[in-house]
């Protein structure tokens, strides 16, 4: 499994991953790093674990930007892309080309609570159980096939930064394994699946 690992911020999803590849938990091997922004922190920590890095010129359009992505992905061999925290929609066109072959992580109990705010907006509606989901990736937004999920209880003395930390645990625990079970052929696509 060559796998590359797509980011916008912090990285700790990513880190979490790299660390049980490292620890030979998860088998796959990455083969770069990617940011559509130049000054993500996730950026420094790959290269601290001297994993490529590329900056992908989004600056210049989408498709300057997925061109460099698709670029990469066929010098390196790439057949998974992880999205950790990437905050671009990936066109149609992409998504057809890897379908079943692209997984995200959100941070809320999906179909519920989609799109950027996800810790907030279930903070905000008052919900008593919220999530994390790992699903496969389509063209719209925290819209495809779910693989995973993990629910995080909201308890009485929580508050936004307290339920902040015990979601992102809960992304750390789910999403390795769920590769490792996608990566295996143990977890299908439900499409894969059926055919
Ligand atoms: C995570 O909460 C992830 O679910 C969402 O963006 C956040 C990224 O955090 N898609 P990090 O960069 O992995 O720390």
């Amino acid at each position: 499994n060559r796998i590359a690992i797509l980011i916008s911020g912090r990285g700790s999803n990513m880190d979490a991953i790299l660390d049980r590849i490292q620890s030979g938990h998860l088998e796959a091997q990455v083969a770069f790093v990617a940011s559509d922004r130049p000054d993500a922190k996730g950026l420094e920590k790959a290269k601290s674990r001297a994993i490529p890095t590329e900056v992908l010129p989004y600056g210049d359009g989408k498709a300057k930007g997925e061109a460099a992505l698709q670029n990469l992905m066929d010098r390196h061999d790439v057949n998974w892309l992880v999205l950790a925290g990437f905050m671009r929609i990936l066109s149609e066109e992409l998504v057809l080309r890897h379908q079943g072959r692209i997984v995200n992580i959100h941070p809320a109990l999906l179909p519920s609570f989609p799109g950027a705010h996800g810790i907030e907006d279930a903070w905000d509606f008052g919900v008593k159980v919220t999530g994390v989901t790992v699903h496969l990736v389509d063209h719209l937004v925290d819209h495809g096939e779910i693989l995973a999920q993990l629910p995080v209880r909201i308890k009485q003395d929580d508050d936004l930064e307290s339920l902040e930390r015990r979601i992102h645990r809960a992304e750390h625990r789910l999403y390795w394994r769920t590769l490792r079970s996608l990566f295996s052929g143990e977890l299908k696509g439900r499409k894969e699946g059926s055919k």
